[in-house]
């Protein structure tokens, strides 16, 4: 396995491969979400490329930047392991040298939600998966669909840039409980791993009632408030019902698909999650 650090290592290694590469941009501190990422871009490519890079630009003044969990030699045993190829393990002034200016603007679709709560959160990770994707030159990209507002922002900017290569988005992997994967799960003690789990279960339950024919939004998304009302380590953030493409909030009767997502707070971690009804 190789593992590069600058650019021009990366296009050295790069230019020396046959065929189609797969690309799996992380922050490393892996878990079984990204080896799926992994294995699906391992079966779709001749090639199999990694990041790993804690994407200073993507992280707000109070955000856990500094806290973020890393363990690259675990990563990368993890990673041998699987058969991946390379590596890209740059570090931030590499991706952001002295006097680096440019970023790139995310559209309305970058707006709700986590746009609306990390002002600039999708401005880093548009520029620094545009970068990413400049050094690999992969023919794919995978990515989870855990995080629902990331997916859509990058394939609006792989479209709109005329960018050469298909975002594939992949299933959120989640622990037996129905906790979604996360690097961020580490920061959880024992009572607030427990209590996580309300976020699933209030999805679950506005799932229950679409399928039974619940189609009012504001219905829709006050089951799913108050199940995370009810679980007293949780502070909630936001609940969203909003359309699944745009991400546009919903109020009233719900035509076609929606998407549930939220924010909640328990203890000092923030968790997001999702799920579309459709
Ligand atoms: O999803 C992530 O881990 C990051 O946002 C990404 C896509 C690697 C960009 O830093």
């Amino acid at each position: 396995m190789h593992v590069v650090h600058t650019v021009a290592e990366c296009r050295h290694i790069r230019a020396l491969l046959r065929g189609s590469v797969g690309f799996v941009p992380t922050m490393g501190y892996l878990h079984e979400g990204h080896m799926i990422l992994v294995r699906h871009a391992r079966a779709e490519n001749d090639h199999v490329a990694v990041s790993i890079f804690v994407n200073p630009a993507q992280f707000g003044p109070n955000e856990d930047f500094a806290a973020y969990p890393r363990d690259l030699n675990r990563d990368l045993a993890m990673l041998e392991r699987e058969g991946v190829g390379f590596v890209f393990n740059p570090s931030p002034d590499v991706v952001y040298p002295k006097g680096f200016e440019t970023y790139i603007v995310p559209g309305a679709v970058a707006e709700p939600l986590e746009g609306e709560r990390r002002p600039g959160h999708f401005r880093g990770v548009d520029t620094v998966v545009a970068k990413l994707f400049n050094a690999v030159q992969p023919a794919r990209a995978y990515f989870g669909e855990k995080d629902a507002q990331q997916v859509r922002v990058i394939k609006r900017m792989v479209k709109d840039l005329d960018m050469p290569l298909d975002v594939v988005v992949v299933p959120t992997v989640r622990e037996a409980d129905g906790l979604a994967m996360s690097s961020r799960n580490v920061y959880l003690n024992q009572r607030e791993r427990a209590a996580a789990v309300c976020l699933i279960n209030g999805m679950r339950l506005a799932q229950q009632r679409w399928q039974q024919g619940e189609r009012d939004a504001d219905t829709l998304r006050n089951i799913v408030e108050q199940t995370i009302r009810a679980e007293p380590l949780a502070i909630l953030d936001y609940v969203s019902i909003a359309d699944s493409e745009s991400l546009k909030e919903l109020h009233g009767h719900i035509e076609g698909a929606a998407l549930i997502s939220m924010a909640v707070r328990i203890g000092k971690t923030r968790l997001i999650d999702n799920m579309t009804l459709e």
